[in-house]
């Protein structure tokens, strides 16, 4: 397959835009050559401005887990703009999503939709300090929360395919009140908590880790946090930005059967608009501006064109009763595929998986945080990406990320798939 305009595109796109994206990890960097620019997307395929069709495991990130160009987010938002894109005022939409939102998601009251993942985590932990009257709070390594200061330490996803972890710009009066754990190191958190007693809001988690490759939480380990949190009147986060409305109707919380004081969203919450949320207890929400003391706003929060999107998406997923059973099973026919091919081919790898996240790893020793991840052979990677794409397979391009697999993917996408894993790891 050639990318030839793609490749000229993005040289035009260096010139006016830092790096040629607007998002780091688009730039190919961790794995060489030139990003693909797209002309359109439908169901699991991508069409670039070559005129390849590409089967699509990235997906927007995570948004479009019914596939691209889904009909009822597409028609709502015709239909919606036609009356208005903006008004800075109250709509009844936002109500009609947020009362979805609260019936599909345990253990919540309320929500306040935001513009994106990151603005949805800066604000949860605001609120936690402010409810909490404590600054510091827990983060994991290799967890990604956004790119608010606060969490550019150890952050994943970009920030660590670039290697920059630790952002510069971020001040040390910040960065001090971040502490950082290992992800599934429970000694590691009550240690925190031992050397900081009564000074820590929050732990902020993603309940499945989805920024270092995919890393699922040991047994126990989630339902051991909120044990040391209620112990120590620590909040406990859970930033379900890529796990809400993917893992399960109500997310990890539902999966793992935790409760989280907090939880956020972004992603397929907005059907592939900008869109993020937050959202808790009554308790915990009214602390909020206008009710309460802490502050927390934005012109084009709740936008209409965002909210007719995202009310379709968590529609479709409410009604459809079988959709989160079809994505587990089509993922894990992928992985079988995947796991067979590669085991016959000699490679050295583990695949981590819950439900429809996924990511192939390569080294064959247990991938459990961020460490373990780092040790997987970029050479390969490299390979496998470049090799893949030739195949018209386009997964994300950096080890550390996850594969999100969409319902639109047939069983002969996945059968094409494992054939193509098969022919380009032959000739590792
Ligand atoms: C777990 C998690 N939290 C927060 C974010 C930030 O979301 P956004 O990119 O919409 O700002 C991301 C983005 O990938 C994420 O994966």
């Amino acid at each position: 397959m050639l990318y030839q305009r793609s490749s000229q595109l993005f040289a035009e796109a260096e010139k006016v835009i830092p790096g040629g994206v607007n998002s780091p990890v688009r730039a190919f960097k961790a794995v060489g050559g030139t990003p693909i620019f797209v002309k359109s997307a439908k169901g699991a395929y991508l069409f670039d401005e070559d005129g390849n069709k590409l089967i699509d495991y990235i997906n927007s990130w995570g948004p479009m887990i019914l596939g691209h160009a889904f009909d009822p987010v597409v028609n709502a938002v015709i239909e919606r703009a036609k009356l208005g894109t903006s008004f800075g005022m109250p709509t009844a939409l936002e109500t009609e999503i947020a009362e979805l939102a609260v019936s599909m998601v345990p253990n919540i009251d309320k929500i306040r939709f935001v513009n994106s993942g990151t603005e949805a985590c800066m604000s949860a932990i605001r609120l936690a300090r402010g409810y909490t009257k404590r600054d510091k709070i827990i983060k994991f390594a290799g967890c990604y929360h956004g790119h608010s200061d606060s969490f550019l330490i150890q952050a994943g996803s970009g920030a660590i395919t670039f290697g920059a972890p630790n952002s510069p710009g971020v001040t040390q009066g910040t960065a001090k009140d971040t502490l950082l754990a290992k992800y599934n190191d429970l000694e590691n958190v009550a240690e925190l908590f031992a050397a900081n007693p009564n000074e820590i809001a929050a732990i902020i988690i993603e309940p499945v880790a989805g920024n270092m490759g995919c890393i699922p939480p040991q047994k126990g380990f989630l339902q051991a946090l909120r044990e040391l949190c209620d112990k120590n009147g620590t909040l406990l986060i859970f930033d379900e930005v890529m796990t809400g409305f993917r893992l399960a109707k109500g997310g990890a919380q539902e999966l793992f059967g935790v409760k989280a004081d907090i939880v956020t969203f972004g992603k397929v919450i907005g059907g592939g608009l900008p869109v993020g949320a937050f959202a808790a207890r009554n308790e915990i929400m009214n602390y909020l501006a206008p009710l309460g003391p802490v502050y927390q706003a934005g012109t084009l929060s709740g936008n209409p064109l965002a909210m007719a999107a995202g009310l379709e998406m968590l529609k479709a997923l409410h009604t459809d009763a079988g959709v989160f059973q079809r994505l587990e099973e089509k993922t894990a026919y992928l992985e079988k595929g995947i796991r067979e091919k590669l085991t016959a081919n000699n490679i050295k790898f583990t695949i981590n998986r819950v439900g429809s996240m996924i990511s192939v790893h390569f080294d064959e020793s247990p991938v459990t945080d961020l460490q373990s991840a780092s040790k997987g052979d970029n050479e390969y990677f490299k390979k496998f990406f470049h090799g893949l794409l030739q195949e018209g397979i386009y997964i994300a391009p950096s080890a550390y990320e996850t594969w999100f697999i969409t319902d639109a993917l047939t069983y002969e996408d996945l059968d094409f798939t494992i054939k193509a894993v098969d022919k380009v790891t032959k000739q590792f």
